[in-house]
């Protein structure tokens, strides 16, 4: 995830032992070994520290808009970067030719070693951690079980999720009522989504009811809660670079922090390997009574896919691979969804003529009998085809996509193609350039999605409005849904994108069509804490939050 840029960065930039060990080492290596590097043919914009380069300006969300943006007029599309040291060059590619190539040939340009430590560290190697032929085995696995077809059958249970919450803020809305007169109620609607999601992942990937809408007491809950939150506070401190660097460290000197992660993992291995063994045993029962199991949620579909008759048995998964990618689909599908929400609500909140918009469209689908699956899903596909509900995701998924860049490593030698010439050390303009392995490169989700030459001069504002006649340039922009690069693009996008626009389209259905969003008197701004994330501003020490008043829907009676 946005772990890459952040990790690594802080990895390489903290100004400490590390940053100064490998300014010497890789100083010699510059005068003495290394040829000079083909990056150089870049443009390199100046605005780099001697510490740390360009790296906090381009991550920062209240400055890589502008960032990007003088980029790309004063110096092309394909931009050298200083990373930590003035020798560390990096490639910040904002061609949509270029960034195409580096997603497709995922076999060159891989995970950087400290990120993927970083998250094997917390979730094991799963899908979001492993490479080469480890991975490819993962994902033949894994696929299936997010093929649209499936996913239709899981509709129903994000749905029931919904009404939870919608019924939780009624409850909630009328207590206040009752004691106070307010019909408006101040939530922190952060907080709430992540209740939510983590209710519909812990259903969908482990068939695991959390109750975490009703309240955040359950065992497995919290162990995946807090190893996530322990792990995001702790990503950038100097004892978190020296557990990648030296994992011995923590075993010898372990933390309160350490501890908590290690106890959250005892937890989960025991809580969730007994629910792996038990869908085992279930689908083992139901072949033995000629019956095929009925089990939609992930795990449930992995372990058929995995049982497959013409699957050869070097390419099965063990029990800890399956529990990984659980933890992953844990870890990748909660934070990333419930803040694509949170954000879509405040920008509706911001927009009181969009969001009315988008009730009137909602409230005018017939509503589906909510005790019949069939009828949950019929009503789904309405929504899915709703015109401004689907410009309305879009939208918001571009202007705030929530992992905002991603970090890779050229693992060989490679040349890459561009859409505008680039002109070389003997005076010649090419279409392509070459990278040295071990030279870093920046995937910028937000980058593309802002780009004003691609989307327009208003590129930095919400206009839903705007995908109903796009510019051309936008066709030619990578990425698995709707030229965004929200998901990322090429065989390694995210393969729960699917999953996050069926939990976005419904939670906002039920959401929209029974409560109006509007902003408190607490100003939110964006801040990238591994993944973006919102703050009250002047108040970071408080954590992410995203205060909002919400207040009863009720239909004007016409006649
Ligand atoms: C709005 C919500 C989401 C966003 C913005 C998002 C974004 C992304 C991005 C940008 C990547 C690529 C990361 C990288 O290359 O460094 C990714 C990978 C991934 N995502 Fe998502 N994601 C979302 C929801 C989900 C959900 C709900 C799931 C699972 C149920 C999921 C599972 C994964 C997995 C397994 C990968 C790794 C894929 C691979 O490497 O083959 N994501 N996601
Ligand atoms: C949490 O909710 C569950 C189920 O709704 C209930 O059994 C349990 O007692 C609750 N725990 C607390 C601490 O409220
Ligand atoms: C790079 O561009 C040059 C000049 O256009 C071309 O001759 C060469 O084949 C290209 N290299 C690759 C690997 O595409
Ligand atoms: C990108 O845009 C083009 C033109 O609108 C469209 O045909 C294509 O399907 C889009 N790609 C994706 C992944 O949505």
């Amino acid at each position: 995830m946005g772990f890459q840029a952040l990790i690594t960065q802080y990895a390489l930039s903290y100004p400490g032992p590390f940053a100064v060990a490998t300014l010497l080492i890789s100083y010699a290596v510059y005068r003495f070994f290394a040829q000079p590097d083909p990056l150089l043919v870049l443009p390199c914009p100046p605005g780099a520290n001697f510490f740390g380069g360009h790296v906090p300006i381009i991550l920062n969300p209240s400055k890589s808009p502008s960032t990007h943006h003088k980029f790309v007029k004063e110096y092309g599309r394909n931009i050298r970067l200083q990373g930590v040291h003035p020798w560390d060059n990096r490639l910040l590619p904002l061609d949509p030719v270029s960034l195409a190539y580096i997603c497709k040939n995922y076999a060159i340009y891989e995970k950087p070693w400290q990120s993927r430590r970083f998250m094997s560290n917390l979730i094991g190697s799963g899908l979001l951690v492993t490479e080469g032929h480890v991975y490819r085995r993962q994902r033949r696995v894994a696929n299936p079980a997010f093929s649209p077809q499936n996913l239709r059958d899981l509709v129903p249970l994000v749905f029931n999720k919904g009404e939870d919450l919608k019924n939780r803020w009624k409850e909630m809305i009328a207590q206040q009522a009752a004691e106070t007169g307010e019909k408006g109620l101040k939530l922190d609607v952060c907080h709430w989504m992540s209740r939510a999601t983590f209710d519909v992942i812990g259903l969908l990937a482990l068939d695991y009811q959390f109750n975490a809408i009703q309240n955040e007491s359950n065992e497995l809950f919290c162990a995946y809660k807090d190893m996530f939150e322990t792990a995001v506070s702790q990503s950038g401190t100097i004892l978190s670079m020296i557990s990648i660097y030296f994992p011995l460290w923590d075993k010898i000197f372990p933390t309160e922090r350490s501890r908590a992660v290690l106890q959250g993992q005892e937890t989960i291995n025991r809580v969730a390997s007994q629910v792996i063994q038990e869908k085992k045993a279930r689908i083992r029962e139901g072949e033995e009574a000629g019956k095929i199991y009925a089990g939609k949620d992930l795990l449930s579909l992995m372990l058929k896919s995995n049982l497959a008759v013409d699957l050869p048995e070097s390419q099965r998964l063990s029990d800890d691979d399956i529990l990984h990618n659980v933890n992953t689909f844990m870890f990748a599908g909660s934070d990333t969804t419930s803040l694509a929400l949170t954000w879509t609500l405040l920008l509706l909140a911001k927009h009181p003529s969009v969001q009315n918009k988008l009730r009137a469209e909602l409230c005018a689908a017939p509503p589906p009998d909510v005790t019949n699956d069939d009828s949950v899903l019929a009503h789904y596909n309405e929504l899915a085809a709703l015109p401004w509900l689907s410009n309305v995701c879009r939208e918001s998924l571009r202007l705030v996509p929530p992992v905002h860049s991603s970090l890779r490593v050229a693992a060989e030698d490679d040349v890459i193609p561009t859409s505008t010439p680039v002109m070389g050390k003997d005076g010649i303009a090419r279409y392509n350039f070459s990278i040295r392995k071990g030279t870093f490169v920046y995937l910028p989700m937000e980058g593309m999605n802002l780009d004003k030459e691609m989307w327009g001069e208003d590129a930095w504002q919400f206009k839903p409005d705007r995908w109903d006649h796009l510019p051309e340039a936008v066709a030619s922009l990578p990425g698995v849904y709707s030229n965004l690069s929200t998901f990322s693009a090429g065989p390694r996008a995210c393969l729960g994108h699917r999953v996050s626009l069926i939990e976005i389209k419904t939670f906002l259905y039920v959401l929209i069509t029974n409560f109006v969003f509007t902003e408190s008197d607490e100003k939110v701004v964006r801040a990238n804490v591994v993944l973006t994330r919102p703050y009250v501003s002047h108040k970071f020490k408080e954590g992410s939050r995203c205060p909002m008043i919400v207040t009863p829907y009720v239909p004007v009676e016409s006649d």
